[in-house]
């Protein structure tokens, strides 16, 4: 009895599983699925119009809104003479920092960590994959299209974050990395007088000169590629 009560229980569960076996055309449905409902799929014919096909092409001439990707020192990070912009083209606010952070906790810290130092999760758990400290005094001297240029198409063994962070979305991060790097060479002068007191000086590691980056820094290693 007990054998039987489960083959059944098998059966019922196996019908009701949505195994449809051999098809009928339209197959019986017992809750409708709203894959099958009336439109045009890929390659597919209409009668509709003149050519017979279902899928359109674009007008002659016509190009899709945001495809269009201008040449300019805002979109690519390079000046017209293919330097790095030292500086980014965008004022910088405290809502553009406020964006950045996110941004920067949310694409960045995975592997670079919150302060940048480069102790994330990722390569916590994977000793193998070490990203750089981002406030080394080598990317606190880069210039902003430089950074700019990393996370719209990587470099060496970073993946690229172009896709996931349009230009001005780029410059936030940049401008929040530029905080983290000031974060980690402040000293003692940075320090309201009133708040001094108390506070231990310890001198640590000698600070770096920020530099101003005023001018054009050459574009080595630029790369240009598909990524918006
Ligand atoms: C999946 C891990 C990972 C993520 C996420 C990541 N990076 Fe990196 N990053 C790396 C690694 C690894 C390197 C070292 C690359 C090398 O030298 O091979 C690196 C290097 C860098 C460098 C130094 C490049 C140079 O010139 O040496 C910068 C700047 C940088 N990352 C910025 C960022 C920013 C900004 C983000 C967020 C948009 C980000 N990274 C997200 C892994 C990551």
């Amino acid at each position: 009895m007990r054998t039987l009560t489960l083959t059944a229980l098998s059966l019922a569960a196996l019908a009701l599983s949505g195994c449809t076996g051999p098809q009928r055309t339209p197959p019986i449905q017992v809750w409708p699925d709203m894959r099958i409902q009336p439109k045009f799929e890929a390659q597919a014919t209409s009668g509709l119009f003149d050519d017979g096909r279902a899928s359109r092409r674009r007008p002659e001439g016509v190009v899709a809104r945001d495809h269009v990707v201008e040449e300019t020192p805002f979109n690519t990070g390079l000046q017209s003479d293919g330097q790095y912009v030292g500086k980014m083209p965008v004022e910088i606010t405290p809502a553009l920092l406020a964006e950045g952070q996110t941004r920067f906790n949310t694409y960045c810290a995975p592997c670079h960590d919150q302060t940048g130092l480069g102790k994330g999760m990722v390569p916590q758990r994977w000793n193998a994959w070490q990203p750089a400290n981002l406030t080394e005094s080598r990317l606190v001297e880069a210039a902003d299209g430089d950074l700019f240029n990393v996370i719209s198409y990587g470099r060496r063994t970073m993946p690229p974050y172009g896709w996931q962070n349009r230009p001005a979305e780029r410059w936030a991060i940049v401008a929040y990395l530029r905080v983290l790097q000031r974060a980690q060479h402040g000293n003692m002068s940075d320090v309201p007088q009133q708040s001094r007191t108390g506070l231990a000086y310890k001198p640590g590691p000698k600070p770096i000169e920020m530099p101003s980056l005023d001018g054009p820094v050459p574009a080595k290693g630029a790369e240009k590629g598909a990524a918006k």
